[in-house]
């Protein structure tokens, strides 16, 4: 299966990226991952596209990715995947939102994944890989060639992990077990900031020094991330 065309959209005040991605760019159906904020940003984005939404996918429920779940739920139709341990969160958003943030709307999930779940929404493989640290319940959702992976690793740096439910320890093993798992080529679409490849992380990010000696550096040539 070809990578799948991905699109990136930068919102709300923590400039979180949610992704609408599709099988191929004529696609007539797609996934949104991640709905942070900007709701009727995204569903314009979606009409543009001529696309019907079929899943909205979520890595994990810090109000900056969870923000448009809501109302892009209700304008699409689409049935809402979270995280298992964290859908309390998503159905309970403005108890866990910081003052100044918001008002964001709850929201019931249709669906909870756990971790080693295999799916295919919009003709997209998705295997969906748990990897808790930044938050409790965090998830990455693997596509043909590239990953969706929150805010687990950043180009230069990772998530963070001195909010309720971050653990470094934790986090630093998830990240070890996405870079022994997926070909370094593979692209990284994070939550916040820049695309970048697990191969040119784990090879320079900063906060890996300790990982780099443990992952052995693979023997193919690393290829450089597709700007989009
Ligand atoms: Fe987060």
């Amino acid at each position: 299966m070809s990578t799948p065309d991905v699109r990136a959209f930068t919102v709300g005040p923590v400039q979180e990226n949610c992704y609408i991605v599709r099988a191929n760019a004529g696609a007539t159906s797609a996934l949104i991952v991640d709905p942070g904020d900007e709701p009727e940003r995204l569903l314009g984005a979606v009409d543009a596209l001529g696309v019907q939404v079929d899943a909205i996918l979520l890595t994990h429920c810090h109000f900056d990715h969870i923000g448009a779940v809501a109302p892009v739920a209700r304008a699409t139709g689409a049935p809402v995947y979270c995280p298992q341990i964290e859908r309390p969160v998503l159905a309970d958003v403005m108890r866990w939102v910081p003052p100044g943030f918001g008002p964001f709307e709850s929201y019931e999930a249709e669906h909870t994944l756990a971790g080693g779940e295999r799916l295919n929404l919009a003709g997209v493989d998705v295997e969906v890989v748990f990897t808790p640290g930044h938050s409790p319940g965090h998830i990455t959702y693997a596509v043909p060639g590239a990953l969706l992976s929150g805010d687990v690793l950043f180009q230069g740096s990772v998530g963070r992990v001195d909010l309720p439910g971050g653990d470094w320890a934790t986090l630093e093993r998830s990240i070890e077990g996405l870079l022994t798992a997926f070909p370094a080529d593979t692209i990284v679409y994070p939550g916040h900031m820049g695309v970048t490849t697990l191969g040119r992380e784990r090879d320079s990010n900063p906060f890996l020094s300790e990982l780099r000696q443990r992952v052995p550096r693979a023997a193919a040539v690393d290829a450089a991330p597709t700007p989009r």
